[in-house]
This record gives C-alpha cells, sequence and structure tokens, in this order.
C-alpha cells in the first residue's frame, strides 16, 4: 500500500517571547500509522502537537493537510483527548457523552462508544469519582464522539498504574487496527517503541532523532529507546519525570 502522509510539518517553530519552545520541526505524519513525539518534559511537544490540532498558530513554517491547506472542516476530522480538568465534574460520564454527541451531526451512537471504551460499569457515577484509567477511557470516548480520522493524545498514561496503561494501549491498537491516524507525545520510552510506527525525538525544542523504533535501536546499537536517549542526551528521561 502507497504511503500518504496526512499531515506534513514544514520548518514549524513557536516562539514564546523570548523562548523558542519549538525550533523549525519538518515532518511527515503518515495515514493508518501511530506518529510519537518524545521527550522530556519541556521539550515541546504539547506546543507542538497543539499546532497540528490547529489549537495554536506557528510562529513560523508551514503545516499542510493531504498536500494542501489545512482545510475548514479540519476540527470535524481531528479528535482531541483532552486533560482531565476538561470533564465537566457534576456530570456523569453518560452525561458528559451526550453533551459531547450534541455538538456534532451524526454522532456515533453511544452505545458503540460506551461498549468500546468500557463506561458501563461506571456510567452514573460521579466523574470525580473515577480511577485515572477510567477518566482516561472516558476522554478518548469523549474524543472518539464525531467518529475522527486522525486522533491525538497528549500523554495519555501519564500517571496511571501499569495495568491501566495496558489498557489505553490496548485502545490506541484498536483505534489504529480501525485506520485511524494518531498522534501521541509521551516521555515513556517504552510506550513508544509499543505502539508507534514512526517517531521524533525532541530536546529542547528541536528533533534530534526521527525514525521507526526499530530503525532508531538498529542505528544506535542498544536495546531501548531510554539507552538511545541516554547515549544521544546525557540526561534521563524519568529523571525529568521525576521533578516535574
Ligand atoms: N503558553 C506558554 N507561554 C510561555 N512558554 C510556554 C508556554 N507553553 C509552553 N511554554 C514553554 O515552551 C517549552 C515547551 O513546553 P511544552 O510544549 O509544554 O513541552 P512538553 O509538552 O514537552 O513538556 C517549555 O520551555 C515551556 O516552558
Ligand atoms: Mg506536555
Amino acid at each position: 500500500m502507497a504511503e500518504t502522509a496526512v499531515l506534513t510539518l514544514d520548518h514549524v517553530s513557536k516562539h514564546y517571547d523570548d523562548v523558542l519552545a519549538v525550533n523549525a520541526l519538518s515532518f511527515e505524519i503518515i495515514e493508518g500509522q501511530c506518529f510519537g513525539l518524545l521527550g522530556p518534559n519541556g521539550a515541546g511537544k504539547t506546543t507542538t502537537l497543539e499546532m497540528i490540532e490547529g489549537m495554536t498558530p506557528p510562529t513560523s513554517g508551514e503545516i499542510r493537510y493531504r498536500g494542501g491547506p489545512v482545510p475548514a472542516n479540519y476540527q470535524d476530522r481531528i479528535g482531541i483527548q483532552f486533560q482531565a480538568t476538561a470533564l465537566q465534574d457534576f456530570l456523569t460520564p453518560y452525561d458528559n457523552l451526550k453533551l459531547f454527541s450534541a455538538f456534532y451531526d451524526r454522532p456515533l451512537p453511544m452505545q458503540t462508544l460506551i461498549d468500546a471504551f468500557q463506561l458501563q460499569e461506571f456510567l452514573h457515577r460521579d466523574t470525580r469519582r473515577l480511577s485515572g484509567g477510567q477518566r482516561q477511557r472516558l476522554l478518548l470516548a469523549l474524543a472518539l464522539v464525531h467518529d475522527p480520522e486522525i486522533v491525538f493524545l497528549d500523554e495519555p498514561t501519564t500517571g496511571l498504574d501499569p495495568r491501566s496503561r495496558r489498557d489505553v494501549w490496548e485502545v490506541v491498537r484498536r483505534l489504529k487496527a480501525e485506520g485511524r491516524t494518531l498522534v501521541l507525545t509521551t516521555h515513556y520510552m517504552e510506550e513508544a517503541e509499543v505502539l508507534c510506527d514512526d517517531l521524533i525525538i525532541l530536546s529542547h525544542g528541536s528533533i534530534i532523532r526521527h525514525g521507526s523504533p526499530k530503525a532508531l535501536l538498529a542505528e544506535a546499537g542498544v536495546d531501548t529507546l531510554d539507552e538511545l536517549f541516554l547515549s544521544l542526551t546525557g540526561e534521563r528521561l524519568d529523571a525529568a519525570e521525576a521533578t516535574a
């Protein structure tokens, strides 16, 4: 199957006053793949994701959708998994789903989402009483309400226990099997190794490596992306997490 670039970044940069948060990034995101943005806290992952989502404009450079300008209905084609703070606390998961579904002309059937993300057991609970894993499943369901072709996930497993983390990985695999394009950020190298077809490693806003996990490991002659990052920067990713 020929590879189609859904999104192309061409020397995309973002300045915040005198801070260069993202420095001239160029890469393509291929249809049906899971693309990863990796790096420690402050590397520029969220800023890059928000520019690709159309939430914030680049200071310079260009983002293209299927080789052309980003279309007016782009927001209908993408699904964004928001942070937990976006949940309406006084609503149940059921009410949140209903509210989000009301924003769209042709939402997916609620039962389809309830089944896909296993929301049944806590469907009518106060969202404040959900576990971290349950909350992530609800946030994923909300991102999928309008059946988007591209799904954006910003650190989807940060703060989750290993079991819940694997549940989220399962969902990500399923979304990919459905033919969706996924873009995720993480500072867990293992997560990127398991989920991503292609990835960039960011350090201080710049790409320091780009490729498939396999190719990057083979090229560096190391066993894990953690080791690769350490050899490139002298820093440990988990050390960065501890000071976050
Ligand atoms: N709204 C903002 N205003 C000023 N600086 C920002 C803003 N958002 C991010 N930054 C800075 O940009 C850099 C990249 O941040 P971010 O994209 O959040 O990194 P990451 O998601 O990898 O942790 C950091 O130095 C951060 O302090
Ligand atoms: Mg971030």
